[in-house]
């Protein structure tokens, strides 16, 4: 049995829309941070005991298209390994289980390394964030620490993530504001689905989101806080922008979200480097130098109590126990 950790991350530039949904093979390239908060600890032991294979998340068994996705990763291993042998799979998430965070990255990620060593295949990084793009396509960046980017690639083998930066050697962290921690109303999945779909905005999309890489790349390795903060945010505004072109329109923002979208524009003003970037759901994190945490928190304080922020750090990439 092996068991294998990974961590979370958080996109600055953002993966928005599938060119190919059973592949998993997205428009644009992509840019996250590995966070070392939130992880998933999976273990994995192909046995010939059981006849099918069990799949337990936090002690339950995992259900609909999670379950559909972890077989899929699955069999890709039992494929390259020859092994016939169904699997047992033990997951735990290390997420406040009230941060609505999603963990999906964290949780494909672990599970397609704990399940290559468990069937003693020895992939290297770039395999593994193939594999665990299978899964989903955040996790294939979860492979690795820090900075990592994603590239889109145009078929299974072109499209794996790379790392920019790990481990991260400058000050930069992340603040997570918790608007909300219910599950959100539409999935990414399916956010995706309508706006590759319906919204004419998304050709723009993915236009301005693969014209932000190469500056992107270059603020990180300058370690220029306030360009990657100015170009996350934007990114991140026209992403969410493909949602209120899509018929119908919907939105992940939340009053909340948006006040604190201002709070931190008002911060920014005030002289303090700070940006806000938002995923698939309504929380909102930001962007900033640890110097300046304190400063941000005290100042979103009448927006957000203080135990719904969560300050986080640049993560590792995976790790065996
Ligand atoms: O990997 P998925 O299917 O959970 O999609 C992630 C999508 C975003 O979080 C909104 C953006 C990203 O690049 O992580």
């Amino acid at each position: 049995m092996i068991t294998a950790r990974a961590h979370t991350n958080i996109a600055f530039l953002k993966y928005w829309g599938k060119k190919d949904s059973n592949l998993i093979l997205p428009y644009n390239d992509s840019i996250s941070l590995t966070l070392n908060k939130f992880y998933t600890d999976t273990s994995v032991e192909f046995t010939s005991s059981m006849k099918e294979d069990e799949i337990l998340v936090d002690n339950q068994p995992l259900t609909g298209s999670g379950l559909k996705r972890a077989k899929r990763v699955l069999e890709l291993i039992r494929q390259k390994s020859g092994i016939k042998a169904s699997a047992v799979v033990h997951s735990t998430n290390h997420v406040p289980t009230t941060a609505g965070l999603a963990s999906s990255a964290s949780a494909f990620a672990a599970l397609a390394a704990a399940g290559a060593k468990a069937a003693n295949l020895h992939l290297t990084d770039k395999e593994l964030s193939i594999l665990a793009r299978h899964g989903s396509g955040s996790a294939s960046r979860s492979i690795f620490g820090g900075f990592v980017q994603w590239h889109a690639g145009h078929d299974d083998q072109s499209s794996y993530a790379q790392s920019i930066q790990s481990p991260v050697n400058w000050d930069i962290n992340l603040i997570t504001a918790l608007v909300d921690t219910a599950q959100k109303k539409v999935s990414s999945t399916n956010g995706m689905q309508a706006v590759v779909e319906t919204s004419p905005f998304f050709p723009a999309w993915v236009k301005s989101a693969q014209a932000d890489i190469e500056p992107m790349k270059s603020a990180i390795l300058n370690k220029n806080l306030a360009k990657l903060g100015a170009i996350a945010e934007n990114n991140a505004m026209r992403m969410h922008a493909t949602t209120f072109g899509a018929v119908p329109n919907f939105t992940y923002f939340q009053p909340q979200t948006l006040a604190i979208i201002e709070a931190v524009r008002n911060i920014r003003k005030q002289g303090v480097e700070c940006y806000s970037t938002v995923d698939a759901g309504p929380n909102v994190k930001i962007i900033c130098a640890s110097s300046d945490n304190d400063l941000i928190m005290e100042k979103l304080e009448p927006i957000m109590g203080h135990n719904q922020l969560l300050v986080c750090k640049p993560g590792p990439g995976v790790t065996y126990r």
